[in-house]
């Protein structure tokens, strides 16, 4: 037996005993699960134009870091793109939204304190751990709470999400942002389920909200509704100028590949050519909103189904009705906060919608 078998089996089985093991599956049944909002993924207008646009490429991988022969001139014309389409002075691309967010926060914790939305995504509580600054958490979405906090520290670092990734509640960014300012304080915003998704371009909250001078940082994402991957940091060009120095996650890896950038710009002209997309995924979040009787503030939809063994059987409910639907379980959310995750797409049917909402009312 190698010495290390008996913690990797009693660990896992440690999880089994509470009913919240991990497993991977292929997903099988009508798409209420995953981030690809707007289609985008599967999108045969996005893939056949980057089948056309791989044509012409001479090189694939990076190659290195891009402080080390790994930058290309395709990726400083992607980070142009990224800033014109959502009005930031800068970007910088990363390989991943967790890899953004724990660069990022690892980085610009070394002057600040860290004030961080409880329920902020696990990529930004891990680059508060690996900064090693002092890291206060506020209760979701409390402004009190949040002022207390910033009344106590004054000049810190405030981290939140525009759209949460559970609940899909937004955040009160106007309102944040006057708190910031009254404390001196920063704010660092991840969008990474707002971009594509909210206001009439969809380019997130804080352009929705015309909030891009007073934002230090935001987080944006490709893997969720630009269907691809990869993550940019939008801000000032000194943000970026010292991430460029002092982001670990950017720093020491291979920058991103060049067929990835193709994907991206293939997604990124889709975007600002098509806005059917959007609007279908807007009308269908109205749409379910009726059917449940539930203002939906975004296409995420958590559905209270407390406790790990009865979030898994509704799951299995509703995948033999033919859905595919994930249970959200301890220890990723609190006890007691497990929860379907249900999420809207723009090519989700009306039928579908419908359908849906009743197995939900039955079980209301
Ligand atoms: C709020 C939030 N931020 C960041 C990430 C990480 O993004 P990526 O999947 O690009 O690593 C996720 C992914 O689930 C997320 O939900």
């Amino acid at each position: 037996m190698r010495p290390s078998e008996n913690f990797l089996s009693e660990a896992v089985r440690l999880r089994e005993e509470k009913n919240s093991r991990r497993s991977l599956r292929i997903p099988e049944g009508i798409d209420f699960y995953s981030n690809d909002y707007l289609g985008f993924a599967r999108s045969q207008a996005i893939i056949g134009s980057y089948q056309t646009k791989i044509q012409g490429l001479s090189q694939l991988g990076a190659t290195g870091s891009r402080l080390l022969g790994g930058q290309h001139s395709l990726h400083q014309a992607l980070e142009e793109r990224i800033s014109r389409l959502f009005r930031s002075e800068a970007a910088l691309l990363l390989s991943s939204g967790y890899l953004a967010n724990l660069g990022l926060i690892q980085c610009l914790g070394m002057d600040h304190t860290l004030i961080m939305d409880e329920l902020c995504h696990n990529s930004m509580r891990n680059g508060a751990k690996l900064s090693g600054s002092k890291t206060l958490f506020f209760r979701h979405n409390d402004l009190e709470h949040l002022e207390k906090r910033l009344r106590d520290n004054p000049g810190s670092l405030i981290l939140v999400e525009s759209v949460y990734s559970m609940d899909g509640d937004l955040s009160p960014l106007t309102d944040i942002v006057a708190l910031a300012r009254t404390y001196q304080a920063e704010v660092v915003v991840d969008e990474a389920h707002a971009i594509g998704v909210l206001g009439p371009e969809g380019k997130g909250l804080v352009v929705q909200e015309n909030l891009e001078a007073e934002i230090l940082a935001r987080v944006v994402t490709f893997g969720k509704a630009f269907g691809a991957e990869g993550a940019a940091i939008l801000g000032s060009s000194r943000l970026k100028k010292f991430l460029v120095n002092f982001c670990q996650s950017f720093i020491y890896t291979t920058g991103v590949s060049l067929p990835n950038l193709l994907m991206l710009e293939s997604a990124f002209e889709h975007f600002s050519a098509s806005p059917h997309e959007l609007k279908a995924l807007q009308a269908n979040v109205r749409y379910f909103s009726q059917e449940i009787g539930r203002d939906l503030a975004s296409p995420i939809f958590s559905w209270s189904t407390p406790g790990n063994a009865a979030a898994r059987a509704q799951a299995v409910e509703l995948q033999a009705q033919g859905f595919a639907a994930y249970p959200v379980l301890a220890p990723t959310v609190k006890q007691g906060s497990e929860r379907i995750r249900l999420v809207l797409h723009a090519f989700n049917t009306r039928e579908e919608i419908q359908t849906l909402a009743q197995i939900m009312r039955q079980h209301a």
